[in-house]
């Protein structure tokens, strides 16, 4: 794991926005993992700004609450079109989101996963984090192992999105997320986290047990993943003093 402390979440969005814009420059054709939440709104903001072509580039994101349609203002299908795919030109046929609403979710999980493969994989998932470590939306006691499925939100997540919801008890329940051995699957993930209440999660995913009490920490077992945190997502870090020499003495031969 690459780590990055910046001292706010603008200077850390900046280095994502990098990474992202690296790709898609040097890959016209990439296939991008996308992730919701406020997290990843300054990132689509800036990468927006800077004009890229998508026409080429293929998504897929994380999760979709089920039961939400694709025009509800709580949709991840709304938070995408509106913060990121009317922006830049992706073509919509190569933007992929669960279906909240099928009738059948057992197979447009299986259907996920074929589309993700014959794409020819995922180059670059973004993640968030959740406060009790979730990413896309593996709870914890997620299968390290887990394919894209159904899953139950807990009741930390009710509460932590409750104010999309207008309160805890109007979250739904359920939700689609691809699973962790789904997003493992990724050529190379970059996690984004700010803010004092991530603070908790970022150390257990960094610097504790692999555990699916803490799913975030598979990453541990990824040869590719660049965390992109500001000061206070930080602050529980143990090394965060090494982390933050080794990217100020970063070798030339090393800088993406
Ligand atoms: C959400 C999403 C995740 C996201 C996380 C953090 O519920 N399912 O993909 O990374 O929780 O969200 P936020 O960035 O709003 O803190």
């Amino acid at each position: 794991m690459e780590i990055i402390i910046q001292p706010d979440a603008e200077a850390a969005t900046a280095v994502a926005s990098h990474i992202v814009s690296q790709l898609l420059r040097n890959k016209p054709n990439a296939v991008l993992g996308l992730a919701t939440g406020r997290t990843t709104v300054g990132l689509y903001r800036v990468l927006a700004q800077m004009k890229l072509d998508w026409s080429g580039v293929t998504t897929f994101n994380l999760d979709e609450y089920v039961g939400l349609p694709p025009e509800h203002a709580q949709s991840y299908h709304t938070f995408m079109r509106e913060n990121l795919f009317r922006h830049v030109n992706v073509s919509p046929e190569n933007t992929h989101i669960p279906d909240g609403t099928s009738g059948n979710i057992v197979e447009l999980c299986e259907q996920y996963e074929t589309q993700i493969r014959a794409a020819g994989g995922i180059d670059l998932q973004i993640l968030g984090i959740g406060t009790d470590g979730h990413i896309g939306f593996n709870e914890p006691t997620s299968s390290l192992a887990s394919r894209t499925r159904l899953k139950t939100l807990t009741q930390q997540t009710h509460e932590d999105n409750a104010c999309y919801f207008g309160g805890a008890d109007k979250v739904p329940d359920h939700v689609i997320t691809m699973g962790l051995g789904t997003i493992m699957e990724a050529r190379q993930c970059l996690l984004l986290a700010f803010g004092a209440k991530k603070a908790r999660a970022i150390a257990s995913t960094v610097e504790g047990p692999i555990t699916s009490i803490n799913p975030a920490s598979i990453l541990q077992m990824h040869p590719k993943v660049t965390v992109c945190l500001d000061r206070a997502a930080a602050a529980d870090l143990k090394r965060a003093d090494y982390y933050r020499w080794a990217y100020a003495n970063k070798p030339g031969w090393q800088k993406f």
